[in-house]
């Protein structure tokens, strides 16, 4: 099976509808080389990954290997009528036929990152998201991702499911609000034990970042612009960021930033700004 790394940035393919394909494959081009999807109609049209993905290949720029491709199940509450799955089955079978229908979508078979898009419940790791893990478990050891991932999840989500002695994942991908210490207590876990932080509404979660006058002042001192400080920032406190950005320009300075390098006391600055 082919090995991409995991790369610096994530393409978030989100609210793109029948754009999804072209700006994928935008996306590509100008550089991105991990993606980030769902099998989730209600937000992503995960056939147009695989569109792009394709398109790519036909062009010879990218081929599937050159990618880290990540996708997630989504349970039956975070989907709308548009369902991968019968909702009538276990969510163990639903999990399988999530993952087959992706891996349809994607024109691969296997994925680099199947993630748990939310647990079942905002209180705590349920007996539903046991079953489910256990599921992607199974799909990782068929050979149809590389890694598995957790969304959407608190310290006590984390604490619980390690609790139940389950296999740790691989990523916990979260938004990220200043506020609360650039989600703090959640990164902190993931240091301890390895496992990468990804980070999305980095710019739409913290407008009073972005706006803040010290973000000014350090873009103009570095020829960059505030969102490239903020992503310069996630990547300097050791996340994997994510942007879904629409504009060609944008995804070249979202890459671009990282090449920007940020002080340990301006990191410190930053981390202290709002939470
Ligand atoms: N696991 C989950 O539940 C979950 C939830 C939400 C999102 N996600 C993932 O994360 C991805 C990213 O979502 P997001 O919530 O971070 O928001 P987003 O959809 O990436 O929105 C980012 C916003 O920032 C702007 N932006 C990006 N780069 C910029 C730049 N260099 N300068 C100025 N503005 C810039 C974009 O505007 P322009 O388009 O004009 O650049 C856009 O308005 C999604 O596509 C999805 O893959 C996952």
């Amino acid at each position: 099976m082919a090995a991409p790394a995991v790369p610096e940035f994530l393409y978030g393919t989100a609210w793109k509808e029948d754009r999804t394909a072209a700006l994928t494959e935008q996306a590509l081009r100008a550089g991105f080389r991990g993606i980030d999807t769902a099998n989730q109609r209600r937000h992503y049209v995960e056939a147009g990954v695989g569109e792009a993905l394709a398109a790519a290949s036909r062009a010879g720029s990218v081929t599937r290997a050159d990618v880290f491709l990540q996708t997630k199940f989504t349970y039956r509450g975070g989907q709308d009528h548009r369902l991968p799955y019968d909702p009538a089955a276990p969510v163990a079978t639903q999990v399988a036929q999530s993952m087959a229908s992706s891996l349809e979508h994607l024109g691969t078979d296997h994925v680099d990152s199947y993630v748990l898009h939310g647990p079942a419940s905002g209180q705590g790791w349920s007996a539903a998201d046991v079953e489910a893990w256990a599921a992607m478990i199974r799909e990782r050891d068929l050979g149809r991702t590389r890694w598995l991932g957790v969304s959407n999840v608190s310290l006590r989500h984390l604490l619980q499911m390690e609790g139940t002695g389950a296999e740790r994942p691989a990523f916990v991908q979260n938004r990220c609000f200043a506020r609360l210490g650039w989600d703090r207590a959640v990164r902190a876990f993931c240091a301890e034990r390895d496992i990468v932080y990804q980070g999305f509404s980095l710019l739409t979660a913290n407008p009073e970042v972005v706006q803040h006058p010290r973000v000014a002042r350090l873009a103009a001192h570095q020829n960059a612009t505030p969102a490239q400080i903020v992503f310069a920032f996630a990547r300097a406190v050791g996340m994997l960021p994510l942007t879904g950005t629409s504009d060609p320009l944008h995804m070249t300075q979202d890459l671009a930033s990282r090449d920007l390098s940020l002080s340990p006391d301006e990191v410190r600055e930053l981390e202290a700004l709002a939470g």
